[in-house]
């Protein structure tokens, strides 16, 4: 029952893809919009709140250069360092709990490349139950769950595990590949 949902999400996203695949506001608002009326119907959200998040949940996937559908939580606090997603555009849509997003400028070096990188903070979001924050490509950021539980989907163009990313040291003022 609930893998119909998945496959009426997937199959929804990748139409409003191939309709403007570059366009940053439609996946935004219709990706939010198409995850919110999955999260709402009947079964998904305690599905999604039962699924074990210590390992990779891929919800969906198509293959290594397509849209995934993953799912992530944090059952304890904690607080994850800044990296971009490469090349990929991402949206972050929150199911429960709450995600504190920081986005960071990069002041030295450039954009996507290793090497020295002198961020600075840009904007912290509090991200609650519904709602959902879109990046495009290289933008730099990083997640805290102050006070779990919380659980959030995540859609990227591509597989990250064969992207090619970079993670940032603040103390360092570095960017590293992933
Ligand atoms: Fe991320």
């Amino acid at each position: 029952m609930v893998q119909m949902y998945v496959d009426r999400l997937a199959d929804e996203l990748t139409k409003s893809l191939d309709k403007s695949p570059n366009s940053r506001g439609l996946m935004s608002e219709e990706g939010t919009a198409l995850v919110t009326k999955f999260v709402q119907e009947p079964g998904v959200r305690e599905w999604l709140n039962g699924l074990d998040i210590l390992q990779k949940v891929r919800l969906w996937g198509a293959g290594k250069d397509g849209l995934q559908v993953l799912l992530h939580g944090a059952e304890t606090a904690k607080k994850g360092g800044p990296h971009d997603h490469g090349s990929s555009w991402a949206l972050y849509y929150q199911v429960t709990g709450i995600t504190v997003m920081t986005t960071y400028r990069r002041m030295t070096g450039l954009d996507g490349e290793p090497g020295e990188a002198d961020l600075e903070v840009s904007g912290v979001q509090e991200l609650t139950p519904g709602n959902a924050m879109y990046f495009g490509p290289n933008v730099i950021h990083s997640t805290e769950h102050p006070s779990p539980p919380a659980r959030w989907i995540r859609l990227t163009g591509v597989d990250l595990d064969h992207a090619t990313r970079l993670r940032f040291s603040l103390e360092r003022k570095e960017a590293v590949l992933d």
